[in-house]
């Protein structure tokens, strides 16, 4: 089932938590809601469960309009950070709170537990109490608990933000995979950019209740709007130029001290100030580039990454680990390039 969020928001006293948010999750469609702490990205979430109501918008699953039905009457699920069980019931009970309340007959709750628990390899932990298990058991307690109910839609807040690194990419792979599984229309909170990368058909990027930017994740990563969406998704080098001319379709920029090409839906005119974005890892070292010098570098495993001076300007590089990253050191001058078609114009 599709959902639609048209002009979503609500408000809290001066503040508009939630400011006219507009969004369609496609049927079986797993869109993230991504956004620093504060942005609205859980009062959103509240408003699509009908834990919340809004002060403005419209909300639709399928034909029908939810924007102020009960929550019982929208059948979403809600899996929450701090997993929300009820720490007097076992395993089994917690998966069955919501068939029960929902009148189901018992034979047919113990036969949806079951596959729940199974759906969450918990199969074999039924009668565990909740101080019996680990976090991330707990988690995938709740998460059996909200596809038991066969919602329309999964609705999930920051569910791993309370599990170990390692845990957290295995749990997101699980729960991508059971998603797709299921054709399950879902939308998922986080502030973490790499969950949200890792597991989405798209990205919405919040910030102070708006939406800055809706689309699949390698479109926000290589083609941010703004400087919010590009600093906020992954490292970006954002870096001041000059527009110098218009040439068939492209700018010529003045960037760095070299002419460069860019494409650009927005338009400017000549002696414009614009802004480019560029990536770490899209700079190289190159014999004829432009000079730099290295002033700080992080060995992070897989990739070195550099803070360099450039031009006047602070650059991020990142370089695959390998014998001749061992040899760089901070103070050396060192030059670098890169190619015309890896700058992104922000507006
Ligand atoms: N019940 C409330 N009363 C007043 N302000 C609230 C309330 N709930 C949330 N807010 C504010 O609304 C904004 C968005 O909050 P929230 O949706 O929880 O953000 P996020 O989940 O992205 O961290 C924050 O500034 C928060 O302080
Ligand atoms: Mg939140």
């Amino acid at each position: 089932m599709n959902v639609v969020l048209n002009n979503m928001t609500k408000r809290y006293g001066e503040l508009a938590a939630v400011n006219a948010c507009s969004l369609e999750i496609k049927d079986g469609e797993l869109i993230t809601l991504l956004g620093p702490s504060g942005c609205g990205k859980t009062t959103l979430l509240r408003m699509v469960a009908g834990l919340l109501m809004p002060d403005g918008g419209q909300l639709f699953f399928g034909e029908k309009e939810m924007t102020l039905a009960s929550a019982q009457e929208r059948k979403a699920a809600m899996v929450f950070q701090h997993y929300a069980l009820f720490p007097n019931l076992n395993v089994r009970e917690n998966v069955a709170f919501g068939l029960k309340a929902a009148g189901i007959p018992r034979e047919e709750i113990s036969r949806k537990v079951r596959r729940a628990l199974e759906r969450v390899d918990l199969g074999a932990l039924g009668y565990r109490r909740m101080d019996e298990l680990s976090g991330g058991q707990k988690q995938r307690v709740a998460l059996a608990r909200a596809l038991a109910v066969e919602p329309n839609v999964l609705l999930l807040d920051e569910p791993l933000s309370n599990l170990d690194e390692k845990l957290r990419q295995s749990m997101r792979r699980n729960i991508r995979a059971l998603q797709q599984e299921l054709g399950m229309t879902t939308l998922y909170v986080t502030h973490d950019q790499q969950e949200a990368m890792a597991i989405s058909d798209r990205i919405a990027v919040m910030n102070q209740g708006v939406i800055q930017q809706l689309g699949r994740p390698y479109e926000i990563y290589d083609t941010p709007r703004n400087a919010f969406v590009a600093d906020f998704i992954g490292h970006a080098n954002i870096l001041k130029g000059k527009v110098l001319s218009r040439d068939s379709g492209r700018y010529r920029v003045l960037l760095q001290g070299r002419e460069r090409f860019v494409k650009s839906k927005k338009s400017f005119v000549d002696g414009d100030a614009i802004e480019l974005m560029i990536r770490p890892e899209a700079i190289q070292f190159s014999e004829n580039g432009i000079p730099a010098n290295i002033q700080w570098m992080e060995h992070l495993g897989s990739i070195v990454r550099y803070t360099m001076e450039c031009q006047g300007t602070e650059l991020l590089v990142d370089r695959v680990n390998a014998l001749s990253t061992k040899r760089d050191q901070i103070g050396d001058a060192v030059r670098v390039e890169y190619d015309d078609d890896v700058l992104v114009v922000l507006e």
